[in-house]
């Protein structure tokens, strides 16, 4: 069986950042972009991973990228590890498969979300105020039902630790100016359309996404990850069902362990047992394969 990794550390590597789930090492022009086996829920990280999610969630990511390239530029120069020095090299082990090496970017500092059905905080601020993100919707809509189109609902990142802050779409124009918000609110919702709708052929609904962008020689690019269940949500369309929230396609499995353990949801999560982390990675497999129509070479046996 996969072993999970959950702490990374290259030594003599400058850390770039350090996520929930990502470690980010300075190459100088470039980033070295590792995803780990880590998983959150309920704003906690777990303490033990899910063996291989870095794994397929990288490949989501490069699969992605391929597919979109032709409606933005992005930041992936490659997954292969070879050319990198060989105090890096010597990680190769613990890093193929789940890193991705990129162009560093001069990142513009808003979330660009794409949604195409009201769930988590649009939802919350449909049923107070009728509106998301200062945009006004239809009368009537129930929790998870489709938008009549996409709509972009964009946020300021968070600072450590607090939630992205949802803003409305002229918020936005005062921090960035008409025509880049323009321009990335066309982008996101090309973007999203193209893969929702590949999704769905896949029985896949994708109900929302999160994209970052910023400028690589000048040209407006996708950076970070890519319609990954992380900045993602996947539901699996034979059991959408409007009129309450959706079962997650991924994390589901965690969720309910977690419920059913007693967990109130303060920090620090209690760790899943073995069998959960591996039902869950075989979960995340299921998604990638069902969504790219490939296959991962990866041993998610019992043993
Ligand atoms: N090509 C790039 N150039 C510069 N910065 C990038 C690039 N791609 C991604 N980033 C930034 O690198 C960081 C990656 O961090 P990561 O996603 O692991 O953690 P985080 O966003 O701080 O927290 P979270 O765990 O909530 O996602 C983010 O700040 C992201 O905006
Ligand atoms: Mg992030």
């Amino acid at each position: 069986m996969q072993h999970a990794v959950t702490q990374l550390e290259l030594l003599g590597v400058p850390l770039f950042s350090r996520g929930k789930v990502r470690e980010t090492f300075d190459l100088g022009d470039r980033l070295l972009m590792v995803a780990t086996d880590r998983i959150s829920a309920y704003d906690s990280v777990l303490p033990n991973g899910v063996p291989a999610k870095g794994i397929i969630l990288t490949q989501f990511a490069k699969f992605w990228f391929e597919e979109l390239k032709d409606l933005v530029p992005n930041h992936l120069l490659t997954t292969e590890l070879n050319d990198l020095p060989t105090h890096i090299v010597r990680y190769q082990h613990l890093l193929h498969g789940r890193s991705m090496i990129v162009r560093k970017a001069d990142r513009i500092d808003i979330e660009c979300v794409a949604r195409g059905y009201i769930s988590g905080s649009a939802w919350a601020e449909y049923q107070s105020n009728g509106t998301v993100c200062g945009q006004r919707l239809p009368d009537g809509l129930q929790e998870s039902d489709r938008l009549p189109e996409p709509i972009f609902t964009p946020a300021t990142k968070a600072q450590d630790g607090h939630h992205d802050e949802n803003i409305s779409v002229e918020q936005m124009v005062e921090i960035v100016g008409q025509d880049l918000t323009d321009q990335l609110q066309s982008i996101t919702l090309a973007v999203y359309s193209r893969a929702e709708a590949m999704a769905r052929e896949k029985g896949i609904i994708i109900a929302d996404t999160k994209f970052e962008f910023g400028y690589i020689d000048g040209a407006v690019s996708l950076i970070d990850e890519v319609l990954t269940p992380d900045s993602s949500r996947f539901w699996d369309a034979e059991l959408y069902a409007p009129g309450k929230s959706q079962p997650s396609f991924d994390k589901q499995i965690v969720r309910d362990w977690l419920t059913e353990s007693g967990w109130d949801r303060e920090p620090p999560a209690p760790a899943l047992p073995d069998d959960v982390a591996l039902q869950t990675a075989r979960r995340y497999l299921e998604v990638y394969e069902r969504l790219t129509g490939q296959t991962l070479d990866l041993d998610l046996s019992d043993r």
